[in-house]
C-alpha cells in the first residue's frame, strides 16, 4: 500500500464521525473494558440502561445456549451475575457495533458478514479455552473485531469495495487477495485506521491490519495467529463470507499454526475434528443469534 492510499483512507474514515448511529455508551464500554476492575457491574448496568435497544438485545444474547446459561437473565445486573462481567461487556459490544453500523446500502448481506465476525469470535474464545490462554474475551473480542475493515469499506468504498466482492465472487479468490487486485487495498488497511480513530487497543489493531498477513505481525503476533486460524475455520465450515472459496486450507500446514504452536505447546493436542463438530453444532445458534441481533435480512450461504 502506498503513502498516498494509507492519507486517503485516513481521510475519508474521519468521514464516519459525521454518521449518526455510533452508540453513545460504545466508547465507554471499551474504556472499561480495556481496565478493569470489581467496581464496574453498577457501571456497566448504568451505561446500557441509557439504551434501552442495547439491553434488550444484550439480554436476548446472554439468554443464547452459546453462552451457556440454564436460566435467562432478567437484567443487565443479573447477567454479569451470571455470565460474569468481561463476558457481559463483550456481549455489548457486539450489540453495540450492529448499531454503529446498520445494514443499510451494504455491497454484502450484512447477515453473512455479522454471522463471520460472531462466529469468529466465537470460534476464537472457544479456541482460547482450549490452549488455556489468559484471555479468552480478548480472544472473542479480537475474533469480533477482525473484519471491521469491512464497513469501513462497505460505508467509505463501498464502489470499489462492490467491485472487489464481486471479483472475489466471479473467481472464488479471499477477499484480501481480490481488494489488493482492484482496490489497491484490504479492508485490513481500512480496519487499522478505524482502530487508530477509535483508539483499539494495541493487540487488538494488530489483529485487524494483520489477520491475513500473520508473519508481519510484531507484538501480538500469537492473538494474530489465533484469530487468523479461526477465521480460517469459519471459512471452511458455514460461516464464511457466503460464496465459495477456491482456496483448499490446511489449518496444520499454515504459518499461523506454527507461531502459535511456539507460544502454547498444548495446540498439538487439541482434536481438531472433534472442534470442527463442536463448531457445526453451534451454527445453526449463531443463525439465529444474528437474526435476533442484527436483524434478520433473509439469508443466504
Ligand atoms: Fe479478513
Ligand atoms: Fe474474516
Amino acid at each position: 500500500m502506498t503513502q498516498s492510499i494509507a492519507t486517503t483512507i485516513r481521510e475519508r474514515v474521519q468521514q464516519i464521525e459525521t454518521m449518526p448511529a455510533i452508540p453513545a455508551v460504545f466508547q465507554p464500554l471499551l474504556e472499561l473494558l480495556g481496565n478493569l476492575d470489581e467496581a464496574k457491574v453498577d457501571e456497566v448496568a448504568r451505561l446500557v440502561s441509557y439504551d434501552s435497544a442495547i439491553a434488550a438485545q444484550c439480554l436476548h444474547m446472554a439468554a443464547s445456549p452459546l453462552f451457556g446459561l440454564s436460566q435467562p437473565p432478567k437484567s443487565i445486573k443479573g447477567a454479569v451475575i451470571s455470565l460474569g462481567l468481561r463476558r457481559v461487556e463483550t456481549i455489548l459490544l457486539t450489540c453495540c457495533l450492529g448499531q454503529a453500523f446498520p445494514a443499510k446500502n451494504w455491497p454484502i448481506d450484512p447477515t453473512i458478514f455479522w454471522r463471520h465476525s460472531l462466529g469468529c469470535a466465537l470460534v476464537c474464545q472457544k479456541f482460547s479455552e482450549k490452549l488455556a490462554t489468559a484471555d479468552h474475551e480478548k480472544a472473542y473480542m479480537a475474533g469480533l473485531l477482525h473484519d471491521i475493515g469491512f464497513m469501513v469499506n462497505c460505508l467509505v468504498f463501498s464502489q470499489e469495495f462492490a467491485t472487489a466482492m464481486a471479483t472475489a465472487f466471479r473467481e472464488g479468490t479471499s477477499l484480501d487477495t481480490a481488494e489488493r487486485a482492484t482496490m489497491g487495498f484490504t479492508h485490513c488497511d481500512a480496519g487499522q485506521a478505524l482502530a487508530e480513530k477509535w483508539n483499539l487497543a494495541d493487540d487488538i489493531t494488530e489483529v485487524i491490519s494483520h489477520h491475513h498477513t500473520v508473519e508481519q505481525s510484531q507484538k501480538s503476533q500469537a492473538l494474530v495467529a489465533l484469530v487468523h486460524l479461526g477465521d480460517l475455520l469459519c471459512r471452511m465450515r458455514d460461516l464464511g463470507y457466503g460464496y465459495y472459496e477456491r482456496h483448499k486450507v490446511d489449518l496444520i500446514s499454515d504459518p499461523a499454526w506454527a507461531i502459535l504452536s511456539r507460544e502454547y505447546r498444548n495446540l498439538e493436542t487439541v482434536d481438531l475434528v472433534r472442534f470442527t463438530f463442536e463448531l457445526d453444532e453451534a451454527v445453526e445458534e449463531i443463525h439465529a443469534l444474528v437474526a435476533a441481533v442484527f436483524g434478520s435480512t433473509p439469508a443466504h450461504s
